[in-house]
């Protein structure tokens, strides 16, 4: 069933501001690379405001070592449908191989660093597949203010440091809506799933 928050609902001003700032962008319409670009500038403003970085010193951890990964979920646009999420890693952990199907993602760290790997496949097979190939096409750290642009179909890992890291997400649709992807590196299998279960919280 969809989880959909009001616009109502308060936010920090920042976060409302940000939420102002992309609604403009999609009445405006354009294509969606265009869409993404501008809202990375948006999001880059967001990162830096000291009353959302104080805020997310009390989020809860949202990745687990077992059972399926979880994101708050801050908000979702009910005209445009893009949401605001957030990914806490504990210290040390990792995400599977991934890729977020059809969606686009903004994925901005707020706290903490972490490594980001990234794959590209080798085969052609289709976007949904049952095996892929797939091979490592670089790694790189990333720290507070980095903004990963995640287009559609792009495969990913991030590996968490020795400290808590926090992802504040910015998703063309809310995950549960659409297909992903896993993908074993080892043996090319890969599976698919509905993404992090999303877990209502207040920015406010
Ligand atoms: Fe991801």
């Amino acid at each position: 069933m969809a989880t959909q928050l009001s616009t109502n609902s308060e936010m920090l001003p920042a976060a409302e501001n940000f939420v102002s700032c992309m609604r403009e962008l999609f009445r405006d319409g354009g294509n969606e690379t265009e869409i993404w670009t501008k809202a990375s500038d948006y999001l880059r403003d967001l990162l830096v405001d000291e009353d959302l970085k104080r805020h997310a010193d009390t989020w809860p951890d949202s990745l687990s070592v077992e059972g399926k990964p979880g994101n708050l979920l801050f908000y979702e646009d009910p005209d445009y449908g893009f949401v605001l999420n957030a990914l806490v890693k504990a210290p040390n952990l990792k995400t599977t191989v991934h890729d977020h199907g059809k969606s686009w993602t903004l994925y901005g760290v707020l706290e903490g660093g972490e490594k980001v790997t990234r794959f590209e496949r080798t085969d052609d097979g289709p976007q949904v597949p049952q095996t892929a190939s797939i091979s490592e096409t670089g790694t790189h750290d990333v720290v507070p203010g980095y903004i990963d642009f995640v287009p559609p179909w792009e495969i990913h890992q991030e590996q968490n440091t020795d400290q808590r890291t926090i992802g504040f997400i910015v998703r063309s649709q809310r995950s549960g809506t659409f297909v992903q992807n896993r993908f074993d590196p080892e043996n090319g299998t890969v599976a698919q799933y509905d993404g992090p279960v999303q877990m209502p919280y207040k920015l406010a």
